[in-house]
């Protein structure tokens, strides 16, 4: 194995949270993920379902868990098992004549688009259609709770998953100059990944020069590194099923210019305040509108909007918007936008990005600076602050 997994007892203790939060009586149903094909005989890389993996650790496909804490016999109280699927229905058969609701799982993440039916969606489908009379609840809430909480045994994982990225941002600083293609700064991240046992990205890279910095999903990258282009860097790396997520703007030549360099300390000046809020207690929602704020302002300054854009503004999309169009923190985890209460406050062991823009088409300037934060007791930690973002640092680096 590349990595060292997480300890079972953190599995078990997942196991037990879940069981802790279901109603007496009940049994509840995980599945694994299919398989997807591409064309003829080949297939995509296996990804397993996520709360699967949380509650067992086990990344295999054709997995099935049943919790069942209230069963009559014990053994049947927890079963993760590949079964075939004549067993499969004998064992639900019994299980079913015993419990009176049924915890089913489906993907309930805000944003989630999914085109075809997936393992879980079938079983919900079937085992309804089969036992029309028991009462059904879902998974979904639970699970995003106790996700969006890291435990201990996850922080190894978590912690070498953003040094692994740290790392890479360091080789890239040290590679980067005008002439390079935006895929040859994609292979020095490749690199420095496979060669600490990361399996790769989290998710498909950015490395957007100049103008193509401002194309908010720009993911070519195939242009050459210009001299006098910033360049935007958003990319992440897997490891141990953990993601990390973080984005830095450098710029080709080594030195940003009188420009760039006001537009990114504004945004640094927002990022930095905006770290400063996450701490156990603070609400979600108010820290999104408190971040609006501090962008009008920002904004405000460089010239960039004026106040009579903010008078008139629509409440639903302020004028701000303009030029910061995305929003500020996410959940990351086993998903790097991953699952988690948004309503809720914030808590201990909560793993957010941060990651504040401005975007400049008409200037060819795109700038986000983005770190990986752990809420703590006393406030936060940021996990990402090995990876320059600091003007003096960067150039520093640059120029050795
Ligand atoms: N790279 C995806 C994101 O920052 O959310
Ligand atoms: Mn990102
Ligand atoms: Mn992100």
């Amino acid at each position: 194995m590349r990595y060292e997994p997480a300890p079972a007892e953190l599995y078990e203790e997942n196991r037990k949270r879940f069981c802790d939060s279901m109603e007496s009586g009940a049994l509840a149903l995980f599945t694994s993920n299919d398989i997807l094909p591409t064309n003829a005989d080949g297939t995509m890389p296996f990804v397993q379902n996520r709360d699967l993996l949380y509650l067992t650790g086990i990344d295999q496909e054709e997995t099935l868990l049943v919790l069942f804490p209230d069963a009559f016999e014990e053994k049947h109280r927890e079963i993760t098992t590949v079964l075939w699927n004549d067993q499969r229905d004998a064992l639900l058969k019994n299980l079913m004549s015993q419990a009176n609701k049924v915890y089913l799982n489906r993907n309930e993440h805000l944003r989630a688009s999914v085109a075809i039916s997936t393992q879980e969606d079938r079983l919900a489908e079937e085992i309804q259609k089969t036992y029309p009379l028991h009462e059904y609840k879902r998974s979904a809430p639970i699970m995003h709770q106790l996700r969006s909480v890291k435990q201990e045994g996850e922080m190894k994982l978590i912690r070498r998953s953003a040094q692994i990225n740290t790392d890479a941002f360091l080789r890239v600083l040290k590679a980067m100059k005008p002439g390079m293609m935006e895929y040859e700064i994609e292979a020095e991240f490749v690199h420095e990944y496979t060669r600490n046992g990361s399996p790769g990205f989290s998710y498909t890279p950015i490395i957007a020069s100049g103008y193509n910095a401002c194309v908010l999903h720009y993911i070519e990258n195939d242009a050459e590194l210009k001299d006098g282009d910033l360049v935007l860097l958003d990319v992440g790396c897997w490891y141990g099923n953990y993601a990390s997520d973080v984005t830095r703007c450098f710029p080709a030549n080594g030195r940003f210019t009188d420009r760039q360099k006001e537009i990114y300390e504004a945004v640094l000046r927002v990022q930095k305040a905006c770290i400063e809020m996450l701490r156990p207690g603070n609400q979600l929602h108010a820290y999104h509108r408190d971040v609006g704020d501090l962008m009008e302002k920002e904004l405000l300054s460089l010239g960039l909007i004026s106040q009579k854009d903010v008078d008139h503004q629509d409440p639903d999309w302020p004028a701000y918007k303009k030029y910061f169009m995305h929003g500020t923190s996410h959940y990351l985890g086993l998903d790097v936008h991953d699952v988690g209460p948004w309503t809720r406050q914030m808590e201990v062991g909560n793993y957010f990005t941060v990651e504040p823009g401005i975007y400049i088409p008409e200037e060819s300037i795109g700038v986000r600076i983005e770190d990986n934060i752990l809420i703590t007791e006393d406030g936060y930690e940021n996990l990402t602050s090995g990876i320059p973002k600091e003007v003096s640092e960067i150039e520093k680096i640059m120029s050795a």
